[in-house]
């Protein structure tokens, strides 16, 4: 959703990026600014900086840097809107969509008070534990390899053998069964009110900001259903959410996310040592989980269990990142054991030492699976099943290795695989057809030259206020988002101001690299520096166009010739005016 850009500088004006950003860095004062260590990569001097005069902050190591808005969404893994509504909440200030009838408010507070009565039983649950009508619970536990660091960590606990202890000790506290109901932690029958989750280890659901959102509640031993999961309530829905997304906001510089089955998969996991480990909540994978998970690593393992369920779920799966755009792989365990199982057979080198495949390859396996290669006719079907899986190959190089891994497989030839796929190889092999692979554009040696470094120099100087009124003009700046720049300055916007609103990569670079940047000089050589880089600039222009009209010349018609030569030459008189400038 967009927020009305005077909404969002006055939410801007009162989250104190100051305060934001000491929950997570310890600043130093030096001048205006604050120093400290970069919470975005790992360092030992501190190269990040925080001004508060501008509501910004920028490191000088990873180059990461914005507003308060940029901060919150790269600390705590929000999207935009997530992280406006995170620091409105936090700054009490109101949301401008928020409808103002009572129906909102009173929805919000119901979602408090569920939040809280799960902390409450979470607490309950965890203390009941160690308790002795908790310890075949606790027994139960410890049975499967978890210690008590791993429970604490997990806040693993014990629902009683009892008919409605909690709901007893929550009502004791004030709750009413209407709210406890609403929870999912009691459910009512004729009059009477009962615990919903009894003689459970119970796993409570954390999310990313810490909220118990419900619960997760294993039978010991054989009792049915072997879960029981908190149905969704107003404060908790499933397809939205996984399980130990806490754990995962925690984890810096995670490589990959790994996603696995079941609750008991990531706890025993975690226990090992492994990190960066997530569950869906006993539904099939959704695409909004999908993007959750994306946001915490450049890619998703998923380590489903090994029995043929856990991998049709991963073909599921692999849909769902593929159409989602997110890098998956598939680590597909051994024996037909479930993540848990493996770790505590093998232990954590082993596990560590598998190692994933592209989803690509996986279904091609899958499509192998069945058939007999050392007959003619499996050998077709497979690649003929495994010709329709790579077509959605995109990388050349990926593809040439399948294909040749294909061809060992069946016997066919590369190019009749090819053609097979639906490629014809004389006309376009593999490498040609995929040109579009993105430039890479000269950046760099664009920025080298006088001109753009003038531009540059300028676009500083009005950043910091020292150009008076009708000196510059946009249409002076030859670069496009140098030209932009100056027209959203020439029409009085904020340069910090432009970067909560401004979306393109490049030009929120650009920003930053100014705001960043000190004023060199000071008011009074201001004005010198203005005329000199519009000189510079005016040079810049006068060369390029110069040498365009020379390149005119030749093949021009005589007349034409003439204007040219003309141009050339008031140009060139133009230059020398300028002077040689300045030799840097
Ligand atoms: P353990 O047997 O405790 O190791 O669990 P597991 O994770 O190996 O169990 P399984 O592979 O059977 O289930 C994976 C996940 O599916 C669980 O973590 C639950 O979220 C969910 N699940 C399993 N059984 C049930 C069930 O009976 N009912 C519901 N609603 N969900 C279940
Ligand atoms: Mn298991």
């Amino acid at each position: 959703m967009r927020y009305p850009t005077d909404w969002l500088e006055d939410l801007r004006a009162r989250a104190d990026i100051l305060s934001v950003v000491s929950e997570y860095v310890q600043l130093k004062q030096k001048g205006r600014s604050y120093w400290g260590l970069c919470p975005f990569h790992g360092e030992k001097t501190a190269s990040f900086k925080v001004d508060p005069e501008h509501g910004l902050y920028y490191c000088f190591g990873c180059k990461a840097g914005g507003t308060v808005f940029d901060f919150v969404m790269g600390m705590e893994r929000m999207d935009f809107s997530e992280a406006v509504r995170y620091l409105a909440d936090k700054f009490h200030v109101t949301l401008p969509d928020a409808p103002d009838d009572a129906r909102e408010e009173e929805r919000r507070t119901l979602r408090e008070n569920i939040l809280r009565l799960n902390r409450e039983a979470a607490m309950f649950f965890h203390k009941t534990l160690y308790t002795p009508e908790g310890a075949h619970v606790l027994e139960y536990l410890h049975g499967r390899g978890l210690d008590d660091r791993t429970i604490r960590l997990f806040g693993i606990g014990a629902s009683l053998n009892r008919w409605d202890a909690l709901t007893k000790h929550l009502e004791a506290q004030g709750a009413s069964v209407e709210l406890l109901a609403q929870a999912g932690l009691t459910v009512r029958k004729e009059e009477r009110a009962f615990d919903m989750f009894r003689n459970r280890a119970m796993f409570p659901i954390i999310d990313a900001r810490g909220s118990v959102l419900g619960f997760g509640g294993r039978a010991l031993g054989d009792a049915q259903p072997k879960y029981l999961n908190t149905a969704d309530t107003p404060a908790f829905n499933k397809r939205h959410n996984v399980y130990a997304a806490n754990l995962l906001r925690k984890t810096k510089n995670l490589k990959r996310v790994l996603l696995v089955e079941g609750y008991m998969d990531v706890v025993s996991l975690v226990s090992h040592g492994i990190e960066g480990v997530a569950a869906t909540l006993g539904t099939s994978l959704t695409e909004e989980q999908a993007k959750l998970l994306s946001r915490y690593a450049p890619e998703i393992w998923a380590a489903y269990d090994g029995d043929s369920a856990g991998q049709n779920a991963i073909l599921r799966a692999i849909g769902i990142f593929d159409a989602a755009g997110i890098p998956c792989r598939v680590l597909v365990i051994p024996g037909g054991q479930d993540p848990d199982e493996f770790i505590r057979d093998h232990g954590k080198e082993a596990f560590e030492a598998l190692k994933p495949m592209s989803g690509v390859l996986y279904r091609m396996l899958r499509a192998r699976d069945g058939l007999d290669l050392s007959d003619e006719e499996g050998r077709a079907k497979y690649a003929m099943a495994s010709a329709e899986i790579l077509r959605s190959v995109k990388q050349p190089v990926e593809l040439e290795n399948l294909l040749k891994r294909l061809s060992v497989e069946t016997g066919y030839s590369r190019e009749v695989l090819l053609q097979q796929i639906g490629i014809a190889p004389e006309k376009q092999p593999p490498s040609e057809r995929r040109r579009e692979v993105p430039v890479i554009r000269p950046a760099a040696a664009m920025q080298a030259d006088a001109g753009s470094r003038a531009e540059r120099t300028l676009l500083e100087l009005m950043c910091f206020g020292l150009v008076p009124e009708g000196i510059v003009s946009e249409d002076k700046f030859e670069n496009r988002d140098n030209r932009w720049l100056a027209q959203q300055l020439l029409a009085g916007k904020k340069p910090d101001a432009l970067l909560v609103t401004t979306e393109d990569e490049a030009r929120r670079k650009l920003l930053l690299e100014i705001l960043s940047s000190e004023p060199k000089v000071a008011q009074d050589e201001a004005m010198q520096m203005v005329a000199e880089c519009l000189e510079c600039m005016r040079r810049e222009w006068i060369e390029k166009r110069i040498a365009a009209l020379k390149a005119e010349m030749s093949g021009a018609e005589p007349e034409r010739k003439g204007s040219l030569l003309k141009e050339i030459m008031m140009l060139t008189n133009e230059k020398k005016s300028l002077g040689p400038g300045r030799k840097e």
